[in-house]
């Protein structure tokens, strides 16, 4: 049952946050989100336009110098991100409901998952404001007279725009770090789940931040997106998304030449080599694709299988997709929900049937399942090679494209056959082989018989057009940084 503070939070066209205050008409109208496994409008937002952008930018500025933020020992600092996270966990039936009705994914995935996975981040960020530390170098050039020291810096006003494909755990990934670091924030959540992000913004208000540290306007890519990532009061962009507009945020950027992070799309390779423990490799195989329906960044979208396995791993993971329980993420024992919307359904169907145009064969699923919401079968393909397109272009559905592999070079030349750079795993019993191809492999993050293991201490992001810049650990806290240099003259 949908929790009743949750239900209340429905019940009424959502405002923008921006400088601690309700916004009720954001300038480009409403948004009607849609729960993509029955396509009914579940809720209702404002849409910022390039003003209410301008107002939020104006918040966030003033918020940045206000004694009630910047005025804040590192001790203060951690201790609202420690609230954060214990309101996350005290809010965490309603955001994983609202999790599932936005995003489609299961409800025992948002409760295990993403709720508890971004309380871990607010609490890891909450440890790192009272570790951040400059150095005191020693000049080359003389012993004595000069005093040197750096002085780590908040960026300032950053811009947070996000996907909808985790929206509760890449809220807490653009969030934690930028408010360790003391930045303060114009976050856009995307078009398709905005209520998250603003009930988070409850929850942020609990927890103490100060009004317009953080606000939230949900809005269109085109309209409030574009007038973030080209506000010249915004020092930087935080952006997670798809490549293509990846690389329209780094020419807006570059009018005031706001630095860029960004992490976009992958193609990821996983690598089951003849020795490996075929038992864990074929379901944790399937769970790389099929997780989330496959709009996971790190989906392990190609899978490159030894000869002399291919046959049984293929056969395993076809027959985990088809015994496979897709449907609405509120219904007990789904194991699979929707795409996130019919545009992405038709997408999808559409990358497959390029697939089966240019050869492929459909090993199992391929399909649209029923005619109501945006539900589609987890789908396998064989006889795939590097030229066709369902091999080269980030899918972001339930599809994988099974490849053979005799010998290691010409694996891990498969493997870099792409212009993403994300992830990749491997899965063998040697451990001489697993590091050399993990050396050898150009991605941001390699596995070793494991998937998508990814930690708040871990650095995440991508190689090559996978992006730059990297989210989690010391790394993700770095972006939100500026590094200023101190000399004094002691002589
Ligand atoms: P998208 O990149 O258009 O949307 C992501 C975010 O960017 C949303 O908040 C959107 O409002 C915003 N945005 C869109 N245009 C913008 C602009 N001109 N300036 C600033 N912000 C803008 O992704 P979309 O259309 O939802 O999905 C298309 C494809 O992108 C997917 O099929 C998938 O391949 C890829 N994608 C990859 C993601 C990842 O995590 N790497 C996440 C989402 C999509
Ligand atoms: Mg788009």
């Amino acid at each position: 049952m949908i929790p009743s503070e949750l239900r209340q939070f429905l019940d009424s066209t959502r405002p923008l946050l921006i400088g601690g205050e309700p916004v009720d008409s954001g300038s480009d109208g409403i948004i009607d989100v849609l729960d993509p496994a029955t396509e009914d409008v579940v809720g209702r937002t404002a849409a910022a336009g390039a003003d209410d952008i301008d107002a939020a930018v104006s918040a966030a500025q003033t918020a940045l110098h206000s004694d009630a933020w910047s005025g804040l020992s590192p001790d203060e600092r951690g201790r609202i991100l420690w609230r954060v996270a214990e309101g996350l966990e005290a809010h965490a039936e309603s955001l994983a409901w609202l999790n599932t009705l936005e995003n489609g994914k299961p409800l025992s995935a948002s409760r295990a998952g993403d709720v508890p996975a971004a309380a871990r981040t607010f609490r890891h960020y909450a440890g790192m404001c009272t570790k951040i530390a400059g150095r005191s170098p020693q000049l080359v050039s003389s012993a004595r007279d000069f005093h040197a020291y750096t002085r780590p810096e908040p960026v300032g006003v950053v811009g947070q725009i996000v996907p909808w494909n985790g929206p509760i755990v890449a809220a807490s990934w653009k969030l934690a770090p930028a408010l360790a670091a003391g930045c303060t924030s114009v976050f856009k959540p995307a078009e398709e789940t905005p209520l998250t992000a603003l009930y988070i913004g409850r929850i942020l208000e609990e927890a103490g931040l100060p009004p317009g540290v953080v606000n939230i306007v949900p809005g269109f890519g085109a309209v409030a997106g574009a007038a973030i990532c080209a506000h010249d009061g915004i020092r930087k962009v935080a952006f997670t998304g798809s490549t293509e507009v990846g690389r329209e945020i780094v020419r807006a950027a570059a009018g005031n030449l706001k630095k860029v992070s960004l992490e976009l799309g992958g193609k990821s390779p996983v690598i089951i080599c003849a020795d490996a423990d075929l038992d864990k490799a074929i379901p944790a195989a399937a769970n790389a694709i099929f997780f989330n329906a496959g709009q996971v960044c790190i989906a392990g979208s190609r899978l490159y299988v030894e000869e002399p396995v291919f046959d049984r791993v293929i056969d395993g993971i076809a027959r985990i997709a088809a015994d496979m329980r897709v449907g609405p993420g509120i219904e007990d024992g789904s194991q699979m929900g929707p795409l996130i919307s019919r545009k992405q359904l038709d997408r999808v169907l559409g990358l497959v049937q390029s697939g089966r145009d240019e050869g492929a064969r459909v090993v199992t699923g391929g399909e649209r399942l029923g005619d109501t919401g945006c539900f589609m079968q987890p789908t396998v393909l064989a006889d795939t090679d590097a030229g066709m397109t369902v091999v080269r272009e980030e899918i972001f559905g339930p599809v994988l494209c099974a490849m053979k592999f005799t010998d290691l070079d010409s694996v891990i030349a498969a493997a870099n056959d792409t212009e993403y750079g994300l992830a990749a795993s491997i899965w063998t019993r040697d451990l001489q082989r697993a590091h050399q191809i993990a050396a050898r492999v150009e991605a941001g993050l390699v596995w070793i018989n494991c998937h998508a293991v990814a930690d708040p201490a871990i650095a995440f992001g991508g190689y090559k057009q996978s992006g730059w810049g990297r989210e989690n650990g010391w790394e993700g806290m770095e972006q939100y940084l500026e590094s200023k240099s101190i000399v004094a003259n002691v002589s």
